[in-house]
């Protein structure tokens, strides 16, 4: 079993480290307090290559591995998690989505300027009254010969007023269940289709959150991705990617919490020595440091996997439950490792412990993740 990064991995962890110092730090406190979207950063995400990081060349993709991935979304993460979300989603959700399970048509026309940002995407799954029970599905679209009708609410979408491709599911045929639902790409624009006003959150501040609805939306049959009901399907195979994701989101958050933690514990004193030099201190650091780094072994295995092409559901669950545990209990250790100064924005723990807390719930919650392990565990 081999450990190391390749030199390639190595390089690109360090450019996103670089870029998360030099372009995502400055402006940060300011951007989750004014609930600001970090657009001109995301714009030079996308110039590095890292909105379409495993997208091939052919559809203008950078061609990276998953672990690759995981190493751009923990160092994004360590100091903007509004900012790593979009890049979580767009490379996991939706250009995965479309190269895996679009035509050519699709990839041409909409995942060439999605994977280098030109484009940003959105995944709509989440309405009103199917969340967790995304088989619920309320928001219709039907079959009206060569083009769908769409009808209904989705919540809770990230990128819902940045993006300009939506990849919508929605119920075709209810009597079939989640058998009936489809997966369709929407553009911004087309007639009907309305955002609402911005969601005002705990964590994540700078990430515009936004409902969306469609109104007699006409959507054009090219515009299905895959056959005829196959959009849960889509949906689930699709979220196994971005678990990955969001639990590599998770472990940044943490390890950007304990890397801050760990800093001020060497520098403040207290009773006479660095408060680094207490057990009480030092008891905290070691769990932190432990916890982490089971977390990164998780997120780099379920990486590992789908790069060699194995299934990977399991191991991208138990990553994004372990993972945004770790980022939860980190973040709460931090802050108090840091004591008042912790509770006040300039020392940037207080917003990682605001951030930590959405990895539990997007992309399922931490029992929706217990749920695929067990069922996964009970096939064995
Ligand atoms: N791959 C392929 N097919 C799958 C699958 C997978 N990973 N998981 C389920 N399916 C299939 C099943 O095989 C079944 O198909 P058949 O009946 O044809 O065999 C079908 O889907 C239904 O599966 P279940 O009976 O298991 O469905 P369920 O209702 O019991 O629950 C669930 C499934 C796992 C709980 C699912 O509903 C789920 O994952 N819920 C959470 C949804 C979620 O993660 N939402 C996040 C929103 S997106 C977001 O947050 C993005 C963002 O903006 C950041």
């Amino acid at each position: 079993m081999i450990f190391e990064l390749t030199e390639e991995q190595r390089m690109i962890r360090d450019i996103a480290r670089d870029f998360a110092q030099n372009e995502l730090k400055p402006g940060v406190i300011e951007r989750d307090e004014q609930q600001r979207f970090p657009a001109e950063q995301v714009k030079k995400l996308g110039e590095l290559g890292f909105l379409g990081m495993m997208v091939a060349p052919q559809y203008n993709g950078a061609g990276l591995d998953a672990v690759s991935y995981v190493l751009v979304m923990e160092e994004l993460s360590k100091i903007d998690a509004s900012a790593s979300v979009v890049v979580s989603v767009n490379n996991s959700l939706v250009c995965y989505g479309l190269e895996q399970y679009g035509t050519e048509e699709q990839k041409e026309k909409y995942l060439k300027p999605l994977a280098v940002g030109e484009h940003i995407g959105a995944f709509c799954l989440s309405e009103p009254e199917a969340g967790s029970d995304a088989t619920s599905q309320r928001t219709m679209a039907a079959d009206m010969g060569d083009y769908y009708l769409l009808n209904g609410t989705k919540n809770w979408i990230t990128n819902g007023s940045t993006a300009s491709t939506y990849l919508v599911m929605a119920q075709t045929h209810p009597e079939k269940g989640h058998r009936g639902i489809n997966a369709f790409i929407v553009e911004k624009g087309m007639e009907g289709f309305t955002v609402g006003p911005k969601e005002n959150k705990l964590g994540i501040r700078g990430s515009d959150t936004h409902s969306l609805h469609f109104s007699d939306v006409k959507v054009p049959k090219e515009n299905r991705i895959g056959e005829d009901g196959f959009g849960f399907k889509f949906a689930m195979k699709t979220l196994e990617g971005g678990r990955i994701g969001i639990a590599a989101q998770a472990l940044g958050i943490a390890s950007g919490a304990y890397e801050l933690a760990l800093n001020y514990a060497k520098e403040r004193q207290t009773f006479g020595k660095p408060i680094a030099q207490h057990q009480a201190i030092q008891f905290k650091l070691a769990d932190m440091a432990t916890q982490i780094e089971a977390a990164r072994l998780l997120c780099l295995k379920a990486a590992w996997l789908k790069d060699q092409g194995q299934p990977y559901a399991q191991a991208a669950s138990m990553a994004k439950l372990y993972a945004s545990e770790v980022a939860m209990k980190t973040t709460v250790e931090a802050v108090q490792i840091h004591g008042g100064y912790g509770y006040v924005k300039e020392y940037h723990v207080e917003r990682l412990m605001r951030d930590a807390k959405i990895t539990q719930i997007y992309e399922g919650t931490s029992e929706i993740q217990r749920m695929v392990i067990t069922r996964e565990v009970l096939k064995d």
